[in-house]
């Protein structure tokens, strides 16, 4: 699969069971312009993945020609932060990376945004090869070329709030390395996944929620055909809206907002994601993951969507019903009062000119843009997944 750019990059996203040792991808043509002269790459890889997993992308990466400098890193939010770009780019500069060289990202969303915006920098950039480990990134996060960091102000942490977009050379999502990924990830993926489904009559995929519902018990058992199709249908719904819109500026000409449909879920989700002392079901599963947030987003935003007659109740209601099948929770306990919830949105980066613009998913599988929603609705809808 390519994904084509308007501005003119193009890039392989390889998906299927095995592709980081597979010698035929990783060609050093494969790494852009330079790589064909590239000695060396960075590896920054999650420290939390299985030994055996990050030695043989090295043994891969290394059989393509390339000697490996490795940079564990630690995914979690906290730890996705300057801090962290700098000691990769440390280790990029000690290990004298040139231009061209690539680093390559091994891990989840964290890993690839932190690290490629570490490419970016270094150097003032040199390429990124994208190697996502969890469905999640795999769908979404490696696509499209947003990379960044959190950046605490004050007493909170605003995701996402440097970064630059950073295209890759190359995406490889082998989906069996989901096999050592926690349950509770690959169900946090399966909201991007849901997202897009609500969303993909605008990319090309009218049909990806049937698709995502009759796939789920084989996707949650770790079926290889089943992940290998829901990854590469996701992928292509990223790709068709990323492609037409690298740099989210097509907001106002086009009806579903561009890049900003991808958005949806997520103006509740970031305001909620990194509140702490939230929790739903058992006390182990306090604080959300990135996905729980998205879901619970896009379940209080569809029902904004069917409450201003964008998006039909029933609409709403089969969302909720298939965020419960994927075992993501519908409602959490411990939210802040909705105005406090509406503050926290009012920081986020998907304020124009002082105004809210939300994207919504709408009738059809589509998305829309609402700018500045009525703040009761907002609060009304916010409070149909507390909990308590
Ligand atoms: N750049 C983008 O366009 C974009 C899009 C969506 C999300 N994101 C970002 O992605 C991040 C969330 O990504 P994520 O959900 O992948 O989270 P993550 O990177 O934190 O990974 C989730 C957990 O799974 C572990 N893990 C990862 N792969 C594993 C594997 N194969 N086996 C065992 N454990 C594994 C990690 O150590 C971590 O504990 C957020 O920071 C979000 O902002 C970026």
């Amino acid at each position: 699969m390519r994904t084509a750019l308007r501005e003119g990059s193009a890039y392989d996203v390889v998906v299927g069971m095995g592709v980081l040792s597979d010698a035929g991808v990783l060609t050093r043509d494969a790494l852009g312009p330079g790589g064909e002269r590239a000695a060396r790459a960075l590896l920054a890889h999650d420290d939390a993945l299985p030994r055996g997993l990050v030695n043989a992308t090295a043994a891969a990466f290394t059989a393509a020609g390339l000697n490996i400098i490795a940079c564990p890193v630690r995914a979690s939010e906290a730890e996705k932060s300057f801090a962290t770009v700098e000691r990769i780019v440390q280790a990029a500069a000690s290990g004298r990376l040139e231009r061209g060289e690539p680093v390559v990202a091994l891990g989840g969303g964290v890993v690839g945004d932190v690290a490629g915006f570490a490419a970016a920098c270094y150097r003032r950039g040199v390429p990124v090869v994208q190697c996502p480990t969890t469905l999640l990134s795999m769908v979404d996060a490696s696509v499209g070329g947003k990379t960044g960091v959190n950046v605490r102000v004050g007493d909170s942490l605003k995701k996402n709030m440097a970064g630059a977009f950073h295209q890759p050379a190359l995406v490889l999502c082998d989906v069996a390395t989901m096999q050592s990924l926690p349950a509770r990830d690959l169900r946090s993926g399966l909201a991007e996944c849901i997202k897009h489904a609500m969303i993909g009559a605008d990319f090309g995929d009218a049909d990806l929620l049937d698709l995502t519902r009759s796939a789920l018990d084989h996707v949650l058992g770790m079926d290889a055909g089943a992940l290998v199709e829901l990854v590469s249908r996701n992928v292509a719904v990223k790709a068709a809206c990323v492609g037409g819109d690298e740099r989210e500026t097509l907001a106002s000409d086009a009806p579903h907002g561009g890049r900003m449909a991808l958005n949806a879920g997520h103006t509740v989700a970031h305001a909620i994601e990194t509140l702490p002392g939230l929790s739903h079901g058992r006390p182990s599963l306090a604080d959300l993951t990135h996905g729980e947030a998205v879901g619970l987003g896009l379940l209080a935003e569809a029902r904004l969507a069917a409450t201003l007659g964008l998006l039909d109740g029933r609409e709403a209601e089969e969302l909720r019903e298939v965020l419960e099948r994927a075992g993501l929770p519908t409602a959490v306990r411990g939210l802040p009062d909705s105005a406090r919830i509406i503050a926290l949105m009012g920081d986020d980066k998907k304020v124009a000119g002082g105004r809210l613009r939300v994207s919504l998913p709408a009738r059809g599988r589509r998305c829309t843009l609402a700018d500045d929603p009525p703040r009761d609705a907002l609060a009304a809808a916010i409070d149909t997944v507390r909990g308590d």
